[in-house]
């Protein structure tokens, strides 16, 4: 079969699908339905709404994470044990979080600082230290570390690292303890 007849069957195939979907959620099976991919738990870790997250199976996530729903996770990102990924969190390639780490709602953390034009996509890597916490929509440069049990203000834009301990807020983020 040539390739434009298949795109064509799979589209509709795809439209079946989603009318039968729309059709469940409107009945009285909607609560099931909703429920079923809700919250599931594979090796240990915990996904909410997996299905709304692009997370890479290469990825290495330790046991008792949490992720919450609309996450990006690439393929060369480590998370450890006990981590809470809340939703919108974007991680790529070359983060590592350490264990007990909490990355609030929509916090981000880059992996090309200077936006420069590369022909070799190399992952500049950078570390949050062990129980570190980084506040909503914190936006964390390449490159950088974050220390063990410091805080990241909500909004806060980190352009160079923090110690061990203390917590940083603002544009650009600033020590306020
Ligand atoms: C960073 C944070 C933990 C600091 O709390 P704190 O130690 O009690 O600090 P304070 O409220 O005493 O604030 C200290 C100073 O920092 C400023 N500040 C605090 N948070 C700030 C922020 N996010 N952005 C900019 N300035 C901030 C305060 O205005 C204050 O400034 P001042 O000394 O000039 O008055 C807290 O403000 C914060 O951002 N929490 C994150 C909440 C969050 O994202 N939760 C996620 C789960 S939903």
């Amino acid at each position: 079969m040539d390739s434009k007849k298949c795109s064509i069957m799979d589209s509709k195939r795809k439209i079946k699908g989603q009318l039968l979907y729309n059709l469940l959620v409107n009945s009285p099976y909607r609560d099931y339905i909703i429920g079923m991919d809700q919250k599931i738990k594979i090796d240990g870790v915990t996904y909410w709404h997996p299905r709304l997250s692009n997370i890479s199976k290469k990825a290495k996530i330790g046991e008792g994470t949490v992720i919450h729903a609309g996450v990006h996770i690439h393929d060369e990102v480590i998370i450890g044990k006990r981590c809470q990924i809340q939703a919108g969190v974007m991680l790529f390639n070359g983060a590592t979080l350490e264990d007990d780490v909490f990355m609030g709602p929509d916090s981000k953390i880059a992996n090309d600082a200077k936006l420069e034009d590369r022909d070799v996509w190399t992952a500049v890597p950078t570390l949050v230290k062990r129980g570190a916490k980084i506040g909503m929509g914190a936006l964390i440069n390449a490159g950088l570390t974050i220390g063990e049990y410091s805080k990241v203000g909500m909004g806060a834009v980190v352009l160079q690292n923090i110690p061990d301990r203390e917590t940083w807020v603002g544009v650009p983020a600033r020590k306020v303890g």
